[in-house]
């Protein structure tokens, strides 16, 4: 490799980037990775999945402390109070062990980490600052930002995107979350449990576009149950800001009488796009489709020989997950080894409190597809959950109706997270929902209820 400084060169070190770049370096390849950010991993570890996860636990403590749930198990706590900062910083904490987590990685494997905004000047070199570094094979790892709504200006005070909401400085009266998807339910939530009055506006009849219908109703019931407030079917035309407070105009979906509503924080949480501004794609020869996505084939190659891209943005579901399985397949791919992402096996949590997963088909989707058995299981009769007081949710298998291979699962309980990897599993496998209901589970767990709801497929559950 004469002319190359690397063998690979990742640019973005996201659970997508960083990943990849740590498994070419173990696979004896040299390797480089470009990152903007003061710190690695991405989005997830820097404004996402982590610190979204950090104070979703710490919120929902705050929440059984406060509002009586632990007084309900026999547990008196008084004078409890909101001490925000310390919050905020158990969060930063996560943050900055994880991130310091990758660092370690990068040193260890004598990744070398080039800092700054990487742009192409040929197919096979990159600038970063005043370097220009030369790759036999370039992975466009780069990710995805927030998607902008037109005429609504985020300031990340009062009108704030997922990394604004995850800082807030004080807890809202009133938040407006724009968009009922996956950031708008966590997030709103986490603020909800922290006392603030929380409206969800949804341009779609139900929140969580892309999950299953039984699923989304009845997130939608849990979720007023718990008091947010749900205005489905509903845009958002324009949002004034005036003295730390913000006036949004909304009007139906379909159009009609438009009113106004009062919020001192607004949450725009309405999807992603992913991140290619800068990067001198045509230089490289590349172009993005209409969805701003850079596009591959099966093996994570975009058009170009020796360029290649993976995560949010290559098409696909933004998830991290998604992104690091794509980055270690990628690494062997250009390592030439067969590295595959099974994209039909990707599951999806949502971590509210229930938990909301799903892996494979809707029972929508599945049934376009052929006739279908479902099998469904409240865990109102699940023994842990019924002793946890958790008596919200269910569990629902999707069988081929012929063949009785598992097509989908979905499941609303508070670990769904956890149980949706034994689905997931499963299919990997080509199980049948027979093979779930035949397979032991330990007594008493909430996964009993993926057995039973497998078992409900052919008809035959315990207990209910
Ligand atoms: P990213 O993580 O976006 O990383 C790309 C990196 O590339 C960034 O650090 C960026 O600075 C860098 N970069 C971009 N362009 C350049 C350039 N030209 N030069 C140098 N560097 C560049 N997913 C889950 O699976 N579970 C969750 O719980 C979850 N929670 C989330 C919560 C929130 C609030 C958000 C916003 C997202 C969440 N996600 C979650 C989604 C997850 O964060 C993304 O799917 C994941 O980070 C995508 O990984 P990636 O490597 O493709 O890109
Ligand atoms: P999303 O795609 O999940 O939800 C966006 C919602 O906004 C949809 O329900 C959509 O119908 C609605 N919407 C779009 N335009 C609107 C408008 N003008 N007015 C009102 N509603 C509108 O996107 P979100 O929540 O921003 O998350 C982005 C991505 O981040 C997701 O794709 C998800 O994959 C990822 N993510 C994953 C998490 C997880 O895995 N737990 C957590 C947070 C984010």
């Amino acid at each position: 490799m004469a002319d190359y400084d690397f063998d690979v060169l990742v640019i973005g070190a996201g659970p997508g980037g960083y990943v990849a770049a740590i498994r070419a370096a173990q696979l004896g390849l040299k390797t480089g990775c470009v990152e903007s950010r003061a710190t690695l991993g991405g989005t997830c570890l820097n404004v996402g999945c982590i610190p979204s996860k950090a104070m979703l636990h710490a919120s929902e403590f705050y929440d059984h402390a406060a509002n009586g749930h632990l007084a309900k198990l026999g547990i008196k706590a008084s004078g409890v109070e909101l001490d925000l900062d310390t919050m905020h910083g158990q969060r930063l904490d996560a943050v900055k062990n994880l991130t310091g987590g990758v660092e370690f990685l990068f040193k260890k494997n004598k990744i070398e980490w080039l800092k700054g905004h990487a742009t192409f000047e040929s197919a096979d070199s990159v600038k970063v600052g005043d370097r220009t570094v030369r790759a036999k094979n370039i992975v466009i790892a780069t990710g995805s930002s927030v998607t902008p709504l037109p005429g609504v200006e985020i300031d990340e005070k009062v009108v704030v995107s997922s990394t604004g909401a995850l800082e807030l400085a004080k807890v809202p009266e009133t938040m407006v979350v724009i968009g009922g998807g996956v950031i708008g339910l966590e997030l709103g939530s986490v603020w909800k449990r922290l006392g603030a009055k929380v409206t969800v506006v949804e341009f779609l009849d139900q929140m969580l576009p892309g999950f299953d219908g039984d699923v989304r109703k009845e997130t939608n019931k849990i979720m007023k149950k718990q008091g947010l407030e749900f205005r489905l079917s509903t845009k958002v035309t324009g949002v004034k800001v005036d003295g730390g407070k913000a006036t949004l105009t909304v009007e139906p979906a379909a159009g009609g009488a438009a009113e106004t509503i009062e919020a001192d924080a607004v949450l725009v949480s309405i999807g992603r796009k992913p991140n290619t501004d800068g990067l001198g794609l045509d230089k490289a020869g590349l172009e993005v489709n209409k969805r701003g996505q850079i596009e591959i084939d099966h093996d994570f190659r975009t058009k170009v020989p020796g360029i290649w891209a993976i995560g949010d943005v290559v098409p696909g579901p933004m998830l991290a997950h998604k992104a690091e399985d794509e980055g270690i397949a990628v690494a062997e791919n250009i390592a030439g080894q067969t590295g595959i992402v099974n994209h039909d096996v990707i599951p999806s949590v949502v971590y509210t409190m229930p938990e909301i997963a799903g892996v494979g088909l809707t029972e929508e989707a599945a049934k376009e597809r052929g006739e279908v058995k479902v099998g469904k299981f409240p865990m109102l009769a699940n023994s842990r959950a019924k002793t946890n007081h958790e008596p919200d949710g269910f569990v629902k298998v999707i069988a081929d109706a012929k063949t009785d291979r598992v097509l989908g699962v979905w499941c609303i309980a508070s670990v769904a997270g956890t149980m949706i990897a034994q689905a997931a599993q499963a299919m990997e496998f080509g199980a049948t929902s027979e093979d779930i209901a035949y397979t032991c589970h330990a007594h008493p767990t909430h996964s009993e209820a993926v057995k039973e709801a497998a078992m409900a497929v052919t008809g035959k559950p315990i207990h209910i």
